[in-house]
């Protein structure tokens, strides 16, 4: 089967590296890809938004399956987009429709289904440019710490935590008033902080059944014990200790199979990943967040964790089979760390030579910010390349990707040093 995977970061390199190893893939493209699917598949130079040079490539090379990595293309419709062209409409589109990608694309949309599913959550109400008063009194109405989100997609930058009172009103009047986040913060949901520790629980669905993947942990601050500006991940882990099976049981009854359920009444078509950004309070999972694709860099310790060929689950997926697949994970822990340029998530220089890789040993070196350049490799992006490992326990794991990352180069390259240190 010839397939595309849509997308430029270390996610899209593990899914690369892993639909490569399948038998059943006969031709990879990655679009728009980079210095690390380059090595292994295709790359197009092509923009995940933009369907129809997608819809050309797609027909001309026979491709029969998309993967969808970002979230961009799928709240934009692309699986939509596919269904309602002839040509296109037996391709197999892993990623939701455009109505269940509102789950990512609007956290109002996201707390009503939560809601209307009785699936745990932090209150919450949502506010526009005509009740701004309304939000003021309701932010009088809580205790520190206040947590105001943009409702639209904001690049991750749109959740914004502060303890104190005054700053609280004034960054809602700046996001609803002054278009602080542009569109995305014309509406801004307001809710009760939740004070624990962040998991993530990835779910495949066919839109009528669901498979657990492995959990992992992200660390989304650029510094040192989660301090500083957030980042799109600097380093995961998974399995996540802290979740026991006692755990994992309620998350599966609260919260997996009531959102299954809630697709499926609502009528959201979901054949894709489910990413749920979770925090356990005390004994209990609540809900943060949803995404409607897989996370970066937790599939860089995710995808090595599944030992079973994932073109067959994948065809499962899209074609409502997903009930028949077996499973089967590694239960060694794998861990990532990313190596971002000096000044993420700020102002960074790119272009930076990138050295080194081929003294690696024993682990995986997904490249995110990386491209080809007159036969070198270069930094492209804030987040570089994410050195993934495998232990028999995650301090394990973490040690080896810490020794590989010693021996890869690159101007002003940064990491945490501390990944796994809160476990
Ligand atoms: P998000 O962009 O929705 O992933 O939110 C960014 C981060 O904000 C999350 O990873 C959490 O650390 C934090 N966060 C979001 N909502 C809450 C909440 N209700 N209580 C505490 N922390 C939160
Ligand atoms: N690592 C968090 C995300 O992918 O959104």
């Amino acid at each position: 089967m010839t397939i595309l995977i849509l997308g430029s970061g270390g996610r899209e390199h593990a899914f690369a590296w892993k639909i490569a190893q399948s038998p059943l893939t006969s031709k990879l493209f990655v679009a728009p890809g980079n210095s690390g699917t380059n090595e292994i598949a295709e790359n197009v130079a092509i923009n995940v938004n933009d369907f129809e040079a997608i819809k050309a490539l797609v027909i001309k090379e026979g491709i029969k399956m998309v993967v969808v990595g970002p979230e961009d293309p799928l709240v934009n419709g692309i699986h939509d987009y596919f269904l309602n062209d002839e040509q296109l409409k037996h391709v197999a589109v892993i990623g939701p429709q455009k109505a269940a990608a509102e789950l990512e694309g609007s956290k109002e949309f996201a707390k009503e289904f939560l809601m209307r599913h009785n699936i745990p959550t932090a209150a919450y109400q949502s506010f526009d440019h005509t009740n701004v008063e309304d939000g003021h009194k309701f932010l009088e109405s809580l205790n520190p710490p206040y947590v105001l989100k943009a409702d639209g997609l904001a690049a991750g930058k749109g959740v914004v935590i502060l303890e104190n009172l005054e700053e609280a009103k004034l960054e809602l009047s700046e996001m609803l008033l002054d278009s602080k986040f542009g569109d995305a913060s014309s509406k801004v949901v307001i809710e009760e902080f939740l004070d624990g520790i962040e998991l993530s629980c990835f779910v495949l669905s066919d839109g009528k059944s669901y498979k657990i993947l492995p959990t992992a942990k992200d660390y989304k601050r650029i510094g040192e014990g989660d301090t500083g500006l957030n980042t799109g991940g600097m380093g995961a882990v998974s399995p996540v200790p802290f979740a026991t099976p006692e755990f994992l049981e309620k998350i599966e009854q609260r919260v997996v199979i009531p959102t299954i359920e809630g697709l499926k009444k609502d009528n959201l078509p979901y054949v894709g990943f489910v990413f749920i950004g979770l925090i356990k309070v005390g004994d209990d999972p609540f809900v943060i967040e949803y995404n409607v694709r897989m996370g970066d860099p937790e599939t860089e310790v995710v995808l090595p964790r599944i030992k079973s060929d994932l073109v067959p689950v994948l065809s499962a997926m899209a074609n409502g089979q997903l009930d028949a697949v077996e499973l089967e994970f590694d239960e060694r822990a794998a861990t990532t760390v990313m190596t971002v340029s000096g000044g993420y998530p700020e102002a960074y220089e790119k272009g930076k030579e990138i050295t080194g890789l081929e003294n690696i040993e024993g682990s995986i070196p997904f490249h995110a910010g990386a491209k080809n350049v007159d036969g070198k490799i270069v930094t492209s992006g804030g987040r570089v390349l994410a050195m993934t490992s495998y232990g028999e326990t995650y301090q394990e794991a973490i040690k080896k990707s810490y020794q590989n990352i010693e021996k890869l180069h690159f101007d002003k390259i940064n990491y945490r040093k501390d990944i796994g240190f809160d476990l």
